[in-house]
């Protein structure tokens, strides 16, 4: 494996832990992470998914979480499915762009061409999801923005933070200081989407824990009654547990999160 080890990486990295699997089947019109309707259920063929929306691939019948490599030099190749509309392939241009910019062009996303090997396949398959990192040593990887229910500004900067190698805000080692899960809130069998990441799997950078990153669960993630299913430890905090999730940009420490991960400059 020539795959360079995402060592810091923000919130990613492999999982020791249990992988789950969430149930394939179309859930109608339900919710999804964003708040947004009218999408079906996460679905793609030879892989499982972890906290709802990262693809993880199956392998041997098992999920197994590859630890999640960076794109070399920040250059992401893309391709984007013709048939999206152009508004849907502005939008999706838009978020890449966001992230192009506000890393000085430091992580750049680039149309893959016949000679590139491993490319971001943004494609309208079922859901919102994508693998974590450059998942794959060859060919495309796949990056779902469903037409009705994704295709968002706010929803394809999350997908491509995933894509980048980033993991929930709310999983990481430290954040039973800042949240507090209601688990008698949560849709039974949606519990594990909760779960923490230990810091040898992770690594914050040494960042603070940021409610506002577009990386957070909203307060009411897999809510079984409406009620939170997060809420806001500190009472300085509070205002953040009616906002945290809701995010329609890159926050600054995403910002500065990326940068340390790719070692920008
Ligand atoms: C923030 O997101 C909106 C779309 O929701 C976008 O139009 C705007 O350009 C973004 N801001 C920055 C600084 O990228
Ligand atoms: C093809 O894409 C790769 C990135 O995958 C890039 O480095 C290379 O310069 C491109 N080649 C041409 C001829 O545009
Ligand atoms: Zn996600």
């Amino acid at each position: 494996m020539m795959f360079q080890y995402v060592k810091l990486l923000l919130y990613s990295i492999f999982l020791s832990c249990k992988v789950y699997a969430i149930p394939l089947e179309d859930s109608g019109d339900a919710l999804n992470l964003f708040g947004l309707e009218g999408l079906s259920e996460n679905y793609a063929i030879g892989a499982t998914f972890i906290e709802g929306d990262i693809a993880v691939p199956l392998k041997a019948g098992r999920a197994v979480y590859i630890r999640s490599p960076k794109w070399p030099n920040g250059i992401v190749p893309f391709d984007i499915h013709a048939s999206y509309t152009n508004d849907q392939k502005s939008v999706i241009r838009g978020a890449m762009s966001e992230i192009m910019k506000s890393t000085n062009n430091c992580i750049r996303f680039v149309e893959r061409n016949s000679s590139t090997s491993v490319w971001l396949r943004i494609i309208p398959s079922r859901g919102c999801w994508s693998y974590m990192g450059r998942a794959k040593s060859s060919g495309p990887q796949d990056l779902s923005l469903q037409p009705t229910g994704c295709v968002y500004h706010q929803v394809a900067l999350h997908e491509l933070m995933h894509a980048l190698g980033f993991i929930h805000e709310q999983t990481r080692p430290d954040r039973n200081q800042y949240v507090r899960i209601q688990t008698e809130n949560i849709q039974s069998g949606n519990e594990h989407n909760f779960n923490i990441f230990p810091s040898t799997s992770v690594s914050t950078l040494n960042r603070p824990y940021d409610y506002g990153s577009i990386m957070h669960y909203r307060s009411d993630a897999f809510s079984s009654n409406g009620l939170p299913t997060i809420k806001v430890i500190t009472d300085t905090d509070k205002d953040w547990e009616s906002k945290m999730g809701r995010g329609m940009n890159l926050s600054d420490q995403d910002v500065e999160k990326l940068k340390a991960y790719y070692s920008c400059s």
